[in-house]
This record gives structure tokens, sequence and C-alpha cells, in this order.
């Protein structure tokens, strides 16, 4: 399904004088690859939120890869509003502090685009209008959402200038917008709307910006303040899940990978053993293979190298096995 477009998400270093560089950032994104785009807060390496396999590509080159849940970056609260509910709460902030760092966490529209990956399995979504005025037009010209972590290997610091983009993941993308220094240099404040509103991370809107707005914020949860880069809390299916099984019992759901005898309730996260597509295919599948209502989901041996670190560690989750 994901096939294998390694080549045309590399740009092998030629990177296209200024004023062509945005129509190629935008042929790089409607083709599934990756684009380094800078917004305010820190330079992002964004792809189509709609296209799992680019977002798999996403986590692939960050090296040590986790499926956390990515901010869903788009060019007005207009195209915002198609990906999330937005209550009265949330409108205000928007109109407040849109374009701008600041992230809203909300419940999914039915009819997203985003792609399950996008969101690591969650029914919520995290979104921005950012305000570099070239991210604005690149998204503008986009149309739909745009996902973006900061553009650094995971570990290392956001990068907050052109150079220091490139540096870190420039070899990954298909095209590099230099957009200037971040005026900002510090990812976006990132608040959820989902009961009462609390604030996830904190930034350069700041909680008294916030609080003038909607009122008092609740602090993120405990374990969440232990964690910065886990915030979300992921999302776990109803059944157990038992990993790196070879053959299922019966009544179980079988996620496998690569070619496989068994046969039944099977699901095959990648028939040819492609990790991209695995990853792509993950939340998807757990959920579908929740759906069946098994004795438990069972799950094939997956790989430890490249995404399949990131793979398995949110089986591990999904099991049970870490907090
Ligand atoms: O300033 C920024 O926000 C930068 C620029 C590029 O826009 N982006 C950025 O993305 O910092 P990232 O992926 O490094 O951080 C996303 C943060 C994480 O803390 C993540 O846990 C949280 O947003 N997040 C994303 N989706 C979420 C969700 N559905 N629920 C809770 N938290 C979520
Ligand atoms: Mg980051």
């Amino acid at each position: 399904m994901a096939g294998d477009r390694s080549d045309s998400r590399r740009g092998e270093g030629e990177h296209p004088a200024h004023g062509d560089a945005l129509d190629a950032a935008l042929a790089a994104l409607r083709a599934g690859g990756l684009v380094i785009l800078p917004t305010e807060t820190v330079y992002g390496l964004g792809a189509d939120a709609s296209d799992p396999a680019a977002v798999a590509a996403i986590y692939e080159a960050k090296g040590r890869p986790r499926f956390n849940p990515l901010i869903s970056h788009v060019a007005d609260l207009a195209t915002a509003e198609r990906l999330a509910v937005f209550d009265d709460r949330a409108r205000k902030l928007a109109r407040a502090f849109w374009p701008g760092p600041l992230t809203l966490v909300l419940p999914i529209a039915s009819d997203t685009v985003v792609c399950d990956l996008a969101r690591a399995g969650l029914e919520t979504v995290a979104i921005r209008v950012p305000a570099h005025p070239m991210a604005r037009e690149l998204l503008a010209r986009f149309g739909g959402p745009v996902v973006a972590p900061s553009a650094n290997r995971s570990g290392r610091p956001s990068p907050t200038t052109f150079a220091d983009a490139v540096d870190e993941t420039g070899a990954k993308a298909a095209a590099a917008l230099d957009g200037g220094p971040c005026v900002v240099g510090l990812e976006s404040t990132v608040v959820a709307l989902l009961d009462a509103p609390r604030l996830l991370r904190p930034g350069s809107v700041t909680r008294d910006q916030i609080e003038a707005i909607i009122g008092p914020l609740a602090e993120a949860e405990d374990d969440a303040k232990r964690s910065p880069g886990r915030l979300a809390r992921h999302y776990s299916p109803e059944a157990p899940v038992r990993l790196n099984v070879d053959a299922p019992a019966p009544g179980e759901a079988y996620l496998a990978f690569g070619p496989t005898r068994a046969s039944g309730n099977v699901l095959n996260l990648s028939v040819s053993g492609d990790l991209r597509e695995a990853a792509a295919n993950l939340f998807a599948f757990l959920r579908a293979a929740d759906r069946t209502q098994p004795t438990a989901i069972a799950v094939a041996p997956i790989p430890a190298e490249g995404l399949g670190e990131a793979i398995n560690d949110r089986l591990s989750r999904a099991a049970g096995y870490v907090g």
C-alpha cells in the first residue's frame, strides 16, 4: 500500500532558489514527501496529515522514533473547524491567538482527514495556525492540514534557524523553506479543551493570557509533567494485547507482519514486511481488530530496527508493559 517512495522524498540536497522554493515544497507535500518549514516558534518537519505513509516517514526521519501525536498546522480557523469540534472556549482562544504560537487539543470532527497515525490513535487532535508568512502561504495553497513536529532529530534541541533545521533532518526532506530565524524560538503553548481546560505545554502565549479569555486552567496531569514528550494519553484497545505471537489462538484477532500461515481474523500490517507501511496501518488495524471483540489481539514479532522501534514501543504500551 505505502510502496517505497523514499526516492521522491529525498531532495539529495538540491534545494531550489527562494522564488521556486514554495512551489517545490507544495509539490513535495502533495507527493507525500517531507518539507522543512519555518514557523514563528521553531522549524518544523512537515507532511500531509491525511497521508499515513507520509506521517510514518516523519517519525522515521526523526530517528529513535516514538509515535507521539503531532500538531496539525492549517491556514485558518475555517480549515481548523473541518478537523475538530470547536466549542465557545476554543473559538475564543483561536480568535485571540491565531495565527500564532498556541496549539489547541480538541475532539476530532467525525469526518476529520487527520489520519490515525498523526493522532497516535487518539480521538483528539492538536491544531494550530502558525503566524510565519511563508508557513501560512504554503498551508493556504496546500489547503489541508500539515503535521509538523520540530525538525530536530529525536533527543536534540528544536532548530530555530534554517541551517540548524537542514543539519538535523534536511537529508530526509524533499524540500526546505528558508524563512530566516524563528522569532519566538520556543515551541507553541499547548492547551487541551476536552473537559476542564488544561495547560499541557507552557509556551510564549502565557497562562495569564489564556486565563484572561477562558478562565482558570488546570495543570497537566502529573505523569504528563514527568515526561513532557508524552503528554497525551495514548489509544489503548479494549481487548488485551499479546506480543511476538507466531500462531494466534482461536478467538484471537491477529495482526500479522510479512508472510503468515495464520487464517481467520487476520489483518496484515504489511504483507511485504515494510515497516513504514506497518506504521501507517498500526492504529487503524488495532482499532479494527478491537471492533471484532476478540479474546485478545495477538501481534506478530516486529523487527526492532528503524520504525520498528516506535511500533514496538507503541505495542508494548498497548499490551500494558509500559506506563
Ligand atoms: O511550536 C510548535 O508547536 C512546533 C512547530 C513546528 O509548530 N511543533 C511542535 O510539535 O512542537 P511537536 O510534535 O514537537 O510537539 C507536539 C506536542 C507534544 O507535546 C504532543 O504530546 C502534543 O503536542 N500533542 C499533540 N497532539 C496531541 C493530542 N491529541 N493530545 C495531547 N497532546 C497532543
Ligand atoms: Mg519537539
